[in-house]
Protein backbone atom coordinates (compact mmCIF):
# COMPACT_ATOMS: atom_id res chain seq x y z
CA UNK A 1 0.00 0.00 0.00
CA UNK A 2 2.64 2.68 0.92
CA UNK A 3 4.93 1.68 -2.24
CA UNK A 4 1.45 2.39 -4.29
CA UNK A 5 1.16 5.94 -2.28
CA UNK A 6 5.03 6.50 -3.02
CA UNK A 7 5.12 5.77 -6.57
CA UNK A 8 1.52 8.07 -6.95
CA UNK A 9 3.26 10.57 -5.39
CA UNK A 10 6.70 10.26 -7.64
CA UNK A 11 4.37 10.26 -10.81
CA UNK A 12 2.41 13.77 -9.27
CA UNK A 13 6.07 15.01 -9.06
CA UNK A 14 6.82 14.76 -12.34
CA UNK A 15 3.47 15.76 -13.78
CA UNK A 16 3.92 19.04 -11.90
CA UNK A 17 7.79 19.73 -12.64
CA UNK A 18 6.39 19.33 -16.00
CA UNK A 19 4.99 22.48 -16.60
CA UNK A 20 7.47 24.48 -14.89
CA UNK A 21 9.98 23.04 -17.55
CA UNK A 22 8.29 24.20 -20.06
CA UNK A 23 7.05 27.43 -18.49
CA UNK A 24 11.38 27.84 -18.18
CA UNK A 25 11.84 26.81 -21.42
CA UNK A 26 9.12 28.74 -22.95
CA UNK A 27 10.86 32.15 -21.19
CA UNK A 28 14.32 31.30 -22.53
CA UNK A 29 12.55 31.36 -26.43
CA UNK A 30 10.94 34.47 -25.62
CA UNK A 31 13.76 36.51 -24.77
CA UNK A 32 16.17 35.17 -27.56
CA UNK A 33 13.13 35.95 -29.93
CA UNK A 34 13.29 39.79 -28.65
CA UNK A 35 9.96 39.11 -27.68
CA UNK A 36 10.44 39.30 -23.79
CA UNK A 37 12.87 42.58 -22.95
CA UNK A 38 12.74 43.25 -19.58
CA UNK A 39 12.95 41.63 -16.05
CA UNK A 40 9.39 42.55 -14.55
CA UNK A 41 7.47 40.65 -17.22
CA UNK A 42 9.93 37.85 -17.74
CA UNK A 43 9.34 37.38 -14.13
CA UNK A 44 5.78 37.34 -14.96
CA UNK A 45 5.99 34.85 -17.50
CA UNK A 46 8.00 32.95 -14.91
CA UNK A 47 5.67 32.74 -12.38
CA UNK A 48 1.74 32.62 -13.70
CA UNK A 49 0.96 28.92 -14.40
CA UNK A 50 -0.68 29.11 -17.64
CA UNK A 51 -1.92 25.79 -18.48
CA UNK A 52 -4.22 26.00 -15.68
CA UNK A 53 -5.87 28.50 -17.86
CA UNK A 54 -6.64 26.66 -21.06
CA UNK A 55 -6.68 23.15 -19.13
CA UNK A 56 -8.21 20.78 -22.11
CA UNK A 57 -5.05 21.89 -24.30
CA UNK A 58 -2.10 19.55 -24.20
CA UNK A 59 0.33 21.25 -22.21
CA UNK A 60 2.88 22.00 -25.21
CA UNK A 61 0.21 23.81 -27.24
CA UNK A 62 -0.03 26.03 -23.11
CA UNK A 63 3.68 26.42 -23.86
CA UNK A 64 4.19 26.69 -27.22
CA UNK A 65 5.73 30.52 -27.58
CA UNK A 66 3.81 31.71 -31.13
CA UNK A 67 0.45 29.10 -30.00
CA UNK A 68 -2.59 30.65 -29.36
CA UNK A 69 -5.53 28.56 -27.92
CA UNK A 70 -8.55 28.76 -29.31
CA UNK A 71 -11.66 28.60 -26.54
CA UNK A 72 -14.81 29.72 -28.63
CA UNK A 73 -15.77 29.29 -31.92
CA UNK A 74 -18.79 30.69 -34.09
CA UNK A 75 -21.14 28.83 -36.13
CA UNK A 76 -18.93 28.76 -38.90
CA UNK A 77 -15.97 27.92 -37.23
CA UNK A 78 -14.04 31.35 -36.60
CA UNK A 79 -12.64 31.96 -34.03
CA UNK A 80 -14.51 34.40 -31.42
CA UNK A 81 -11.96 33.71 -28.00
CA UNK A 82 -8.42 32.84 -27.83
CA UNK A 83 -5.95 32.98 -25.09
CA UNK A 84 -3.17 34.70 -27.39
CA UNK A 85 0.17 33.11 -28.38
CA UNK A 86 2.83 33.76 -25.43
CA UNK A 87 4.65 36.05 -27.83
CA UNK A 88 1.60 37.95 -28.25
CA UNK A 89 1.65 39.17 -24.87
CA UNK A 90 5.14 39.33 -24.11
CA UNK A 91 5.08 42.17 -26.70
CA UNK A 92 1.96 43.87 -25.59
CA UNK A 93 2.82 43.89 -22.07
CA UNK A 94 6.03 45.34 -23.08
CA UNK A 95 4.28 48.07 -25.03
CA UNK A 96 2.16 48.63 -21.77
CA UNK A 97 5.34 49.60 -19.76
CA UNK A 98 3.08 48.83 -16.27
CA UNK A 99 4.58 50.15 -13.16
CA UNK A 100 3.82 48.24 -9.88
CA UNK A 101 0.82 50.27 -8.23
CA UNK A 102 -0.67 51.09 -11.34
CA UNK A 103 -4.96 49.87 -12.48
CA UNK A 104 -4.96 48.70 -15.43
CA UNK A 105 -8.03 47.70 -17.45
CA UNK A 106 -8.09 44.50 -19.53
CA UNK A 107 -10.23 43.72 -22.77
CA UNK A 108 -10.72 40.69 -23.15
CA UNK A 109 -10.41 38.43 -20.57
CA UNK A 110 -8.35 34.86 -20.72
CA UNK A 111 -7.03 34.86 -17.45
CA UNK A 112 -3.42 34.64 -18.20
CA UNK A 113 -2.84 38.32 -19.23
CA UNK A 114 -4.80 39.44 -16.31
CA UNK A 115 -2.77 37.47 -14.01
CA UNK A 116 0.51 38.48 -15.28
CA UNK A 117 -0.61 42.38 -15.07
CA UNK A 118 -1.35 41.02 -11.10
CA UNK A 119 2.17 40.25 -10.76
CA UNK A 120 3.15 43.33 -12.55
CA UNK A 121 0.92 46.16 -10.53
CA UNK A 122 1.63 44.51 -7.26
CA UNK A 123 -0.34 44.72 -4.20
CA UNK A 124 -0.85 48.35 -4.00
CA UNK A 125 -2.29 48.20 -8.00
CA UNK A 126 -5.26 46.91 -9.56
CA UNK A 127 -6.48 44.70 -12.39
CA UNK A 128 -9.97 44.51 -14.27
CA UNK A 129 -10.36 42.48 -17.07
CA UNK A 130 -13.59 42.94 -19.12
CA UNK A 131 -15.19 40.78 -21.98
CA UNK A 132 -18.53 40.42 -23.70
CA UNK A 133 -18.93 37.10 -23.47
CA UNK A 134 -20.33 35.64 -20.19
CA UNK A 135 -18.46 31.82 -21.25
CA UNK A 136 -14.96 33.79 -21.10
CA UNK A 137 -15.46 35.69 -18.05
CA UNK A 138 -16.40 32.22 -16.43
CA UNK A 139 -13.43 30.40 -17.82
CA UNK A 140 -11.05 33.69 -16.47
CA UNK A 141 -12.61 33.51 -13.15
CA UNK A 142 -12.29 29.78 -12.77
CA UNK A 143 -8.49 30.32 -13.89
CA UNK A 144 -7.84 32.83 -11.84
CA UNK A 145 -9.45 31.23 -8.61
CA UNK A 146 -7.07 28.13 -9.12
CA UNK A 147 -4.22 30.28 -9.60
CA UNK A 148 -3.99 32.02 -6.71
CA UNK A 149 -5.20 35.53 -8.53
CA UNK A 150 -8.62 36.21 -7.42
CA UNK A 151 -8.01 39.87 -6.42
CA UNK A 152 -8.26 40.79 -10.33
CA UNK A 153 -11.47 41.67 -10.80
CA UNK A 154 -13.56 40.05 -13.83
CA UNK A 155 -16.45 41.91 -15.58
CA UNK A 156 -18.78 40.74 -18.18
CA UNK A 157 -19.52 43.77 -20.58
CA UNK A 158 -19.22 45.35 -23.82
CA UNK A 159 -16.25 47.36 -23.48
CA UNK A 160 -17.41 50.10 -25.94
CA UNK A 161 -18.48 51.49 -22.85
CA UNK A 162 -14.74 50.73 -21.18
CA UNK A 163 -15.90 49.85 -17.33
CA UNK A 164 -16.44 52.91 -16.08
CA UNK A 165 -16.55 52.03 -12.21
CA UNK A 166 -12.84 51.62 -11.52
CA UNK A 167 -11.80 54.40 -13.40
CA UNK A 168 -9.74 56.01 -14.21
CA UNK A 169 -6.71 53.74 -15.58
CA UNK A 170 -3.25 54.39 -16.12
CA UNK A 171 -2.89 51.23 -18.55
CA UNK A 172 -6.21 49.85 -20.79
CA UNK A 173 -4.62 46.95 -22.78
CA UNK A 174 -6.76 46.12 -26.00
CA UNK A 175 -6.38 42.38 -27.13
CA UNK A 176 -8.83 42.12 -28.96
CA UNK A 177 -9.06 43.68 -33.01
CA UNK A 178 -10.93 46.81 -33.40
CA UNK A 179 -11.85 49.23 -36.59
CA UNK A 180 -12.09 52.55 -34.09
CA UNK A 181 -11.05 53.68 -30.82
CA UNK A 182 -15.12 54.49 -28.70
CA UNK A 183 -14.55 57.83 -26.67
CA UNK A 184 -15.12 55.86 -23.27
CA UNK A 185 -11.50 54.36 -23.75
CA UNK A 186 -9.98 57.68 -23.99
CA UNK A 187 -12.12 59.72 -21.23
CA UNK A 188 -11.32 56.35 -18.82
CA UNK A 189 -7.56 56.63 -19.40
CA UNK A 190 -5.44 59.39 -17.15
CA UNK A 191 -3.32 62.21 -18.56
CA UNK A 192 -0.02 60.21 -20.08
CA UNK A 193 -1.53 57.40 -19.78
CA UNK A 194 -1.31 54.58 -22.06
CA UNK A 195 -3.92 52.72 -24.49
CA UNK A 196 -2.42 49.35 -26.14
CA UNK A 197 -4.88 48.82 -28.92
CA UNK A 198 -4.63 46.36 -32.06
CA UNK A 199 -6.38 48.55 -34.67
CA UNK A 200 -7.00 47.55 -38.30
CA UNK A 201 -5.74 50.17 -40.96
CA UNK A 202 -6.40 49.52 -44.17
CA UNK A 203 -6.27 45.60 -43.75
CA UNK A 204 -3.23 45.29 -41.62
CA UNK A 205 -3.69 44.70 -37.91
CA UNK A 206 -0.96 46.56 -35.69
CA UNK A 207 -0.61 46.53 -31.85
CA UNK A 208 -0.23 50.25 -31.53
CA UNK A 209 1.10 51.78 -27.47
CA UNK A 210 -0.34 55.52 -27.51
CA UNK A 211 -0.15 58.18 -24.91
CA UNK A 212 -2.71 60.48 -24.19
CA UNK A 213 -2.01 64.26 -23.74
CA UNK A 214 -3.97 67.30 -24.87
CA UNK A 215 -6.83 65.68 -25.91
CA UNK A 216 -5.11 63.19 -28.72
CA UNK A 217 -3.61 60.34 -28.32
CA UNK A 218 0.18 59.59 -30.26
CA UNK A 219 1.85 56.30 -30.52
CA UNK A 220 4.85 55.41 -28.99
CA UNK A 221 5.78 51.90 -30.60
CA UNK A 222 3.62 50.16 -33.49
CA UNK A 223 4.16 45.76 -33.56
CA UNK A 224 2.51 43.77 -36.31
CA UNK A 225 -0.19 41.38 -34.37
CA UNK A 226 -3.08 39.31 -35.44
CA UNK A 227 -6.41 39.16 -32.92
CA UNK A 228 -9.97 37.92 -33.53
CA UNK A 229 -12.64 40.61 -34.47
CA UNK A 230 -14.45 42.81 -31.49
CA UNK A 231 -18.00 42.28 -31.16
CA UNK A 232 -20.74 44.23 -29.91
CA UNK A 233 -21.45 48.00 -30.91
CA UNK A 234 -17.70 48.70 -32.06
CA UNK A 235 -18.15 45.27 -34.79
CA UNK A 236 -17.17 46.42 -38.11
CA UNK A 237 -16.39 43.74 -40.79
CA UNK A 238 -14.21 44.22 -43.68
CA UNK A 239 -15.83 44.51 -47.40
CA UNK A 240 -14.06 41.73 -49.41
CA UNK A 241 -14.57 42.17 -53.37
CA UNK A 242 -14.25 38.77 -55.11
CA UNK A 243 -12.18 38.87 -58.36
CA UNK A 244 -12.17 35.31 -58.89
CA UNK A 245 -13.28 31.78 -56.29
CA UNK A 246 -9.92 32.10 -54.82
CA UNK A 247 -8.53 35.51 -55.09
CA UNK A 248 -10.25 38.79 -53.55
CA UNK A 249 -9.43 42.14 -52.41
CA UNK A 250 -9.97 43.16 -48.92
CA UNK A 251 -11.21 46.78 -48.05
CA UNK A 252 -11.71 48.62 -44.69
CA UNK A 253 -14.56 50.16 -45.97
CA UNK A 254 -17.18 49.69 -48.89
CA UNK A 255 -15.96 50.93 -52.02
CA UNK A 256 -17.08 51.24 -55.44
CA UNK A 257 -15.08 49.00 -57.70
CA UNK A 258 -14.83 47.45 -61.12
CA UNK A 259 -15.16 44.26 -59.89
CA UNK A 260 -15.34 43.05 -64.04
CA UNK A 261 -12.96 44.80 -65.01
CA UNK A 262 -10.62 43.77 -62.39
CA UNK A 263 -11.39 40.16 -63.18
CA UNK A 264 -10.56 40.44 -66.16
CA UNK A 265 -7.64 42.54 -65.94
CA UNK A 266 -6.54 39.08 -62.80
CA UNK A 267 -7.11 36.57 -65.82
CA UNK A 268 -4.40 38.48 -68.22
CA UNK A 269 -0.71 38.32 -68.05
CA UNK A 270 0.69 40.88 -65.57
CA UNK A 271 3.72 43.77 -66.45
CA UNK A 272 6.49 43.24 -64.08
CA UNK A 273 8.92 45.47 -62.58
CA UNK A 274 11.97 44.84 -60.28
CA UNK A 275 12.45 47.38 -57.69
CA UNK A 276 16.33 46.98 -56.71
CA UNK A 277 14.68 46.70 -53.02
CA UNK A 278 16.68 43.58 -51.53
CA UNK A 279 15.57 42.09 -48.61
CA UNK A 280 17.20 39.14 -45.73
CA UNK A 281 15.91 35.51 -46.33
CA UNK A 282 14.95 35.88 -42.37
CA UNK A 283 13.72 39.72 -42.60
CA UNK A 284 10.53 41.10 -41.63
CA UNK A 285 9.28 43.35 -43.81
CA UNK A 286 5.49 44.93 -41.65
CA UNK A 287 7.06 48.44 -41.44
CA UNK A 288 7.14 48.32 -45.63
CA UNK A 289 3.86 47.21 -45.64
CA UNK A 290 2.16 49.84 -43.31
CA UNK A 291 4.33 52.36 -45.78
CA UNK A 292 2.58 50.60 -48.53
CA UNK A 293 -1.25 50.72 -47.15
CA UNK A 294 -0.28 54.25 -46.30
CA UNK A 295 0.81 55.69 -49.50
CA UNK A 296 -0.28 53.16 -52.52
CA UNK A 297 -3.15 54.78 -54.86
CA UNK A 298 -6.94 53.10 -53.31
CA UNK A 299 -4.93 50.29 -51.42
CA UNK A 300 -6.84 47.16 -51.17
CA UNK A 301 -5.26 44.08 -49.62
CA UNK A 302 -4.62 40.87 -52.26
CA UNK A 303 -5.75 37.44 -50.17
CA UNK A 304 -5.26 34.31 -52.07
CA UNK A 305 -5.99 31.07 -51.24
CA UNK A 306 -3.32 28.63 -52.20
CA UNK A 307 -5.16 27.22 -54.82
CA UNK A 308 -4.47 30.80 -56.76
CA UNK A 309 -1.32 29.79 -56.39
CA UNK A 310 -0.51 26.56 -57.28
CA UNK A 311 -2.94 27.59 -60.91
CA UNK A 312 -0.13 30.51 -61.77
CA UNK A 313 -3.04 33.60 -61.23
CA UNK A 314 -1.12 35.40 -58.61
CA UNK A 315 2.16 35.18 -56.60
CA UNK A 316 2.98 33.29 -53.43
CA UNK A 317 2.86 37.38 -51.39
CA UNK A 318 -1.05 37.62 -51.99
CA UNK A 319 -1.42 34.12 -49.51
CA UNK A 320 -0.91 36.16 -46.55
CA UNK A 321 -2.27 38.97 -48.29
CA UNK A 322 -0.13 41.69 -49.74
CA UNK A 323 -1.36 45.52 -50.61
CA UNK A 324 -1.85 46.20 -53.85
CA UNK A 325 -2.77 49.25 -55.50
CA UNK A 326 -5.85 49.73 -57.42
CA UNK A 327 -7.61 51.80 -59.88
CA UNK A 328 -10.57 51.55 -61.64
CA UNK A 329 -9.99 47.85 -63.96
CA UNK A 330 -6.05 47.91 -62.99
CA UNK A 331 -4.33 46.67 -59.70
CA UNK A 332 -0.71 46.01 -59.11
CA UNK A 333 0.82 44.05 -56.05
CA UNK A 334 3.90 42.78 -54.71
CA UNK A 335 4.29 39.34 -56.16
CA UNK A 336 7.49 37.75 -56.65
CA UNK A 337 11.12 38.02 -55.23
CA UNK A 338 14.27 36.98 -57.16
CA UNK A 339 17.86 35.80 -56.27
CA UNK A 340 19.95 39.12 -55.64
CA UNK A 341 23.41 39.78 -54.08
CA UNK A 342 24.57 37.89 -50.59
CA UNK A 343 21.95 35.43 -50.12
CA UNK A 344 19.40 38.44 -50.54
CA UNK A 345 16.07 38.79 -52.47
CA UNK A 346 15.07 41.42 -54.86
CA UNK A 347 11.65 42.40 -54.35
CA UNK A 348 9.31 42.39 -57.79
CA UNK A 349 5.69 43.92 -59.08
CA UNK A 350 2.75 42.64 -61.21
CA UNK A 351 0.59 44.94 -62.54
CA UNK A 352 -2.50 43.74 -64.21
CA UNK A 353 -4.67 45.57 -66.98
CA UNK A 354 -4.19 48.47 -69.00
CA UNK A 355 -3.24 50.14 -66.27
CA UNK A 356 -0.96 47.94 -65.00
CA UNK A 357 2.18 48.90 -66.02
CA UNK A 358 1.71 52.30 -64.78
CA UNK A 359 0.91 51.30 -61.61
CA UNK A 360 3.70 48.97 -61.01
CA UNK A 361 5.94 51.67 -61.65
CA UNK A 362 4.24 53.63 -58.91
CA UNK A 363 4.70 50.34 -56.34
CA UNK A 364 8.22 50.10 -57.20
CA UNK A 365 9.04 53.86 -56.60
CA UNK A 366 7.21 53.91 -53.45
CA UNK A 367 9.23 50.90 -52.27
CA UNK A 368 12.61 52.57 -53.44
CA UNK A 369 11.57 55.81 -51.46
CA UNK A 370 10.55 53.48 -48.61
CA UNK A 371 14.29 51.71 -48.86
CA UNK A 372 15.86 55.37 -49.06
CA UNK A 373 14.05 57.48 -46.54
CA UNK A 374 12.35 55.19 -44.06
CA UNK A 375 13.57 51.65 -43.69
CA UNK A 376 16.54 52.47 -40.63
CA UNK A 377 14.05 55.21 -39.53
CA UNK A 378 11.92 55.28 -36.40
CA UNK A 379 8.53 54.18 -38.24
CA UNK A 380 5.34 55.25 -38.37
CA UNK A 381 4.15 57.62 -36.17
CA UNK A 382 0.19 57.31 -35.94
CA UNK A 383 -2.25 60.15 -34.19
CA UNK A 384 -5.35 59.29 -32.72
CA UNK A 385 -8.06 62.80 -32.67
CA UNK A 386 -11.48 62.92 -31.92
CA UNK A 387 -14.09 62.91 -34.85
CA UNK A 388 -13.85 66.29 -36.90
CA UNK A 389 -10.74 67.94 -35.83
CA UNK A 390 -10.11 70.04 -38.25
CA UNK A 391 -7.12 69.24 -41.11
CA UNK A 392 -5.31 72.51 -39.81
CA UNK A 393 -4.98 70.87 -36.55
CA UNK A 394 -3.84 67.55 -37.37
CA UNK A 395 -0.22 66.38 -38.25
CA UNK A 396 -0.06 66.15 -42.61
CA UNK A 397 -0.01 62.48 -43.20
CA UNK A 398 -2.57 59.82 -43.78
CA UNK A 399 -5.85 60.62 -42.41
CA UNK A 400 -8.31 57.13 -41.87
CA UNK A 401 -11.73 58.85 -40.54
CA UNK A 402 -13.80 56.79 -38.09
CA UNK A 403 -16.83 57.03 -36.49
CA UNK A 404 -15.64 58.07 -33.42
CA UNK A 405 -11.63 59.04 -34.47
CA UNK A 406 -9.59 60.45 -37.18
CA UNK A 407 -6.36 58.13 -37.18
CA UNK A 408 -3.77 59.96 -39.04
CA UNK A 409 -0.22 58.20 -40.13
CA UNK A 410 2.95 60.10 -41.04
CA UNK A 411 6.53 59.28 -41.84
CA UNK A 412 9.16 61.58 -39.54
C1 LIG B 1 -7.97 37.24 -28.03
S1 LIG B 1 -9.23 37.08 -26.84
C2 LIG B 1 -8.53 37.74 -25.39
C3 LIG B 1 -7.21 37.14 -24.98
C4 LIG B 1 -6.83 37.35 -23.55
N1 LIG B 1 -6.63 38.72 -23.18
C5 LIG B 1 -5.66 36.50 -23.10
O1 LIG B 1 -5.16 36.73 -22.02
O2 LIG B 1 -5.27 35.55 -23.71
C6 LIG B 1 -10.36 38.35 -27.32
C7 LIG B 1 -11.58 38.45 -26.45
O3 LIG B 1 -12.24 39.67 -26.72
C8 LIG B 1 -13.61 39.48 -26.42
N2 LIG B 1 -14.42 40.57 -27.00
C9 LIG B 1 -14.83 40.72 -28.27
N3 LIG B 1 -15.55 41.85 -28.39
C10 LIG B 1 -15.61 42.41 -27.17
C11 LIG B 1 -16.22 43.60 -26.64
N4 LIG B 1 -16.93 44.42 -27.40
N5 LIG B 1 -16.08 43.85 -25.33
C12 LIG B 1 -15.37 43.01 -24.52
N6 LIG B 1 -14.77 41.89 -24.96
C13 LIG B 1 -14.87 41.60 -26.27
C14 LIG B 1 -13.90 38.09 -26.98
O4 LIG B 1 -15.04 37.52 -26.37
C15 LIG B 1 -12.61 37.35 -26.67
O5 LIG B 1 -12.73 36.57 -25.51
Amino acid sequence: MDVERDMADEGAAEDSAQPGALRAAMVEELRQMGALRSDPVERAFRVVPRHLFSPEAPLMEAYGVNRSVVVKRDDDGMALSTVSAPSMQANMLEQTEVQPGMRVLEIGSGGVNAAMLAELVGAEGHVTTVDIDADVTERARRGLAESGYDQVRVVCADAEHGVADQAPYDRILVTVGVWDIPPAWLDQLVEGGRLIVPLRLQGVMRSIALERADGRLTSRSVHPCGFVPVQGAGAREEHVALLDADVGLRFDEQRRLNIAGLSEALATPPEERWSGVTIGSQEMIDDLTLWLTTTLPGCGMLTAKQAAIDRGLVGRPARRGVPAAVDGDSFAYRAAVRAAEDERHELGVHGHGPRGAELAEQYVDLMRQWDRQHRHGPGAVIEVHPAHTPDERVNHGFVLDRNHTRVVIFWP
